[in-house]
């Protein structure tokens, strides 16, 4: 972490710090305890558990609505309740974050949340239209900063322009979520006055329902998932060699996924792509597959149809819509001399990089029909030499980074015919 942004993290938890302390010397109203922990664990089991939304072209938007309870407590909770609350539910939920991202996560959501509460109290509230005016300005300025305060982080983290990436995280922000949030969020407002704090239940009540209701549709899509995987053990299977590689490269992504703060939905998708890149081998012959020499011309054209191939299969899944390039780009390489379509550098989709090098650890690592495997080490040697030639050299920093990680899974995964090791 640079020095730039460790003084950034600082500033931000010492701004958030100094405000609680400031409200409490000034003997700001706290809320009762019980009613700031529920509010803000709600507003935790509503992030954590997104509502996914996919679109018919594959994109998808995450309704995290988290941000719902924090302003709703920003409108009807003292400000420093609310910056309780937003602190509560802005913990992270099932992915490993470092102690720094937990804390400056924590510490500008619980800014934004304040600065929410104070614009809607600049209004003064006595007219239902003004009221619907300072819940937008509050929304708008709980957008506004929390969005600066991610992408002045990642802007740091990734040596990037400030402008470039709040303009994406905005685009990204003001999706479909920021009208459920506000309609959600002025629902409760709005309700209340008449049932006090069981307004919990009103937010909660049909978000569960709607939870429910995605899950059950999503089991249903995932009944096609399960043949697909079954299908790709059984061409696992055909080949000694090959067995258990889907699997132990989806754990080497995992591995590279929590290094690069890849998490939720996304690291889902890229393991489902790393456990099935290779199905379009099915198309490809036996004889070629397990051939002990040298490949002809031909043969070699065969088996390097196998990415479009498996691409055609998995776009049969609309679910599966986001990995179709991932898959068809596996064996692209960063110079551009991979396939199928010799693409370079960061044209090629991150998730694929990373399906490429992992799936290049693996094949070097065990067995082939035509050669013996080779050790970590000399696989280590052999992805640090083709760094900015095969692969992208941050992804090859990251690997040998991890390097520890990878060998674990190799010994602890390792097919049977290397039971000996
Ligand atoms: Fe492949």
């Amino acid at each position: 972490m640079s020095l730039s942004l460790k003084f950034y993290i600082a500033i931000i938890t010492i701004i958030s710090g100094a405000l609680i302390c400031a409200l409490l010397f000034f003997h700001e109203p706290i809320d009762p305890w019980w009613m700031i922990l529920v509010w803000g664990i709600s507003g935790w089991v509503a992030d954590a558990y997104p509502i996914e939304v996919r679109k018919v072209n594959g994109n998808k938007w995450v309704i995290g609505l988290g941000m719902t309870f924090n302003l709703s407590a920003a409108v009807l909770f003292s400000p420093i309740s609310a910056m309780i609350i937003s602190m509560i539910a802005g913990l992270p939920a099932f992915h490993r974050l470092a102690w720094y991202k937990i804390v400056f996560n924590v510490a500008q959501i619980s800014i934004a949340t304040f600065l929410a509460a104070f614009t809607y109290r600049l209004f003064p509230v006595n007219l239902e239209i003004v009221r619907i005016f300072a819940i937008a300005a509050a929304i708008g300025v709980y957008a506004l900063i929390n969005n600066s305060f991610v992408a002045g982080a990642v802007s740091m983290a990734a040596k990037k322009r400030f402008g470039g990436i709040l303009r994406d995280v905005l685009v990204d922000f003001f999706g479909i979520s920021i009208f459920i949030s506000l309609a959600i969020a002025y629902l409760a407002i709005y309700i209340y006055p008449y049932v006090g704090f069981y307004v919990i239940f009103v937010i909660l009540g049909p978000l569960l329902a709607i939870r429910f209701v995605i899950d059950l549709y999503r089991k249903f899509l995932n009944t096609k998932l399960e043949a697909m995987y079954a299908l790709m053990k059984a061409l696992e299977e055909k080949d000694p060699y090959t067995a258990g590689h889907g699997e132990r490269v989806s754990l080497y992504c995992e591995v590279m996924a929590e290094k690069m703060g890849i998490y939720g939905k996304q690291l889902d998708d890229l393991k489902i792509a790393a456990q099935l890149h290779d199905i379009g081998k099915i198309g490809v012959r036996d004889i070629v597959l397990n051939k002990a020499a040298k490949l002809t011309d031909v043969e070699y054209d065969e088996i390097k149809k196998h990415p479009v191939d498996g691409a055609r299969i998995i776009s049969e899944i609309p679910s599966l819509n986001r990995i179709v390039p991932w898959v068809r780009y596996h064996h692209e390489r960063w110079n551009g001399t991979g396939y199928p379509d010799g693409k370079k550098g960061e044209d090629i989709p991150l998730e694929a990089r990373i399906i490429g090098i992992c799936d290049v650890y693996d094949a070097l690592t065990t067995k082939r029909s035509y050669r013996d495997e080779y050790t970590h080490e000399e696989a280590i040697k052999i992805i640090v030499a083709g760094s900015g030639k095969d692969f992208d050299p941050e992804l090859v920093s990251i690997l040998v980074e991890s390097q520890d990680r990878f060998n674990e899974i190799r010994i602890a995964k390792a097919p049977s015919y290397m039971g000996e090791r």
